[in-house]
């Protein structure tokens, strides 16, 4: 099977010709191995950029015209950068945001062709979005000289999904796109934007990641009411102590004092967050002492939380976390992402990912009929520049 930058490259061929000044980047989708719904609550996150990745190859065009082809969809689109518009079409607005964010910095991009596709499962939580916003984000940044800095590129991502695409995501999936490194995990602090590396080189452990069928389409508007009972919770605890600013600045104890202020679902949701983001923080010491169990536990512990607490898992996730957990050599499982459908995210002995693979495609074929994609990941660089091959 030819590589995904080969079928690009060729589609930037056949669609725009030969062009001596381009420039060609690799963009990835991304893990979370914990830490949910804590971004947009100034907490903790611990994401990896992955092998699956978005490609682009994008070179300048001087006539004020942005160019899009998108290899996957086999589909086009164009328009003039001075009055861009959201389109009914959906894929070009994260692109389009993109542009737009750049131009409200001072950036004006004078025109582009850009052809792009990649093996990003959409829809499967792994940030296929992010993955496009910043991986055209900084293609453009390096093919115009903007020196735009790796953090603005990742503010920009965010912008631009935000403003644009219109859905109110944290930051957790740009930042790991841009900062992601080979072989290691990124813990987060999302009010401080503060990074640290974690090396995950164990040969003896996978990353496994079990997807739903099911059609995400609950995510972003439950996910906006996630974000507002949160708000809503800090607002109560600001009456009793006004410098709280987020659920950053919770413990369990102080949210237990005043939790007869609040309606029990907003209590429910807030103490969720405050409890995942300490579970961040201890499988952060996990790693430190390498002490995977524990580390599964917190996982595991993450999926409860998020299934009972934050309600934002579904009856297949639900299924699949519980399946793998019977299985053997499974250190954690839990749902990822924004939750009610994507995939789930486990954490596997070596020796047992190939009876875990298979089983955990049977487990689902015998409840639903359908198959699903069940595959091991590898961590692998955010998004990097590739080298011109001549051709
Ligand atoms: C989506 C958002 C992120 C984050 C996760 C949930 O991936 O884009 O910002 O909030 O959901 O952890």
């Amino acid at each position: 099977m030819k590589d995904c930058r080969t079928i690009i490259e060729s589609a930037f061929l056949e669609k725009v010709g030969k062009r001596p000044e381009r420039v060609v980047v690799r963009s990835p989708g991304r893990v979370n191995l914990i830490g949910e719904h804590t971004d947009y609550n100034e907490g903790f996150v611990l994401p990896a950029s992955v092998d699956k990745a978005m490609v682009f190859v994008v070179s300048p065009r001087a006539d004020g015209i942005c160019h899009f082809y998108a290899a996957d969809l086999k589909d086009e689109f164009s328009a003039a950068i001075a009055s861009i518009e959201r389109t009914q079409k959906g894929w070009p607005n994260y692109l389009l945001g993109v542009i737009e964010e750049m131009k409200k910095m001072g950036f004006n991009v004078p025109g582009c062709d850009v052809v792009f596709g990649g093996d990003i499962p959409i829809g499967a939580g792994m940030s296929s979005s992010a993955a496009v916003e910043c991986g055209f984000a900084f293609a453009l940044n390096q093919l115009f000289d903007f020196e735009i800095s790796r953090i603005d590129l990742v503010k920009l991502g965010q912008r631009s999904e935000n403003n644009f695409v219109g859905v109110n995501c944290g930051i957790m999936d740009q930042f790991v796109n841009i900062f992601g490194e080979d072989q290691k995990v990124l813990k987060i602090d999302c009010r401080s934007l503060a990074y640290e590396y974690f090396p995950f080189e164990r040969e003896d452990l996978a990353i496994v990641l079990c997807e739903t069928e099911a059609k995400r389409s609950l995510a972003s508007s439950e996910y906006n009411v996630r974000r507002q009972q949160c708000e809503t919770g800090v607002r109560i605890l600001q009456k009793n102590r006004p410098d709280i600013r987020s659920l950053r600045d919770v413990n369990l104890e102080f949210l237990n004092e005043h939790r007869k202020q609040m309606e029990p679902i907003i209590l429910q949701r807030c103490a969720y967050v405050v409890e995942e983001n300490e579970r961040v923080l201890r499988a952060c010491e996990d790693l430190h002492r390498n002490d995977f169990r524990s580390f599964g536990e917190q996982m595991h512990r993450s999926h409860s939380g998020l299934r009972d607490g934050y309600q934002v898992s579904s009856p297949d996730l639900d299924f699949l976390v519980e399946s793998a957990s019977s299985i053997s050599g499974v250190l954690g499982a839990r749902m990822m992402g924004a939750g009610f459908g994507g995939c789930t995210i486990n954490l596997v002995e070596q020796k047992s990912v190939d009876t875990f693979v298979e089983e955990m495609k049977e487990h689902y074929r015998q409840r639903t009929g359908k198959a699903n994609n069940v595959y091991v990941t590898h961590i692998q660089s955010g998004t990097r520049l590739l080298p011109l091959i001549e051709n």
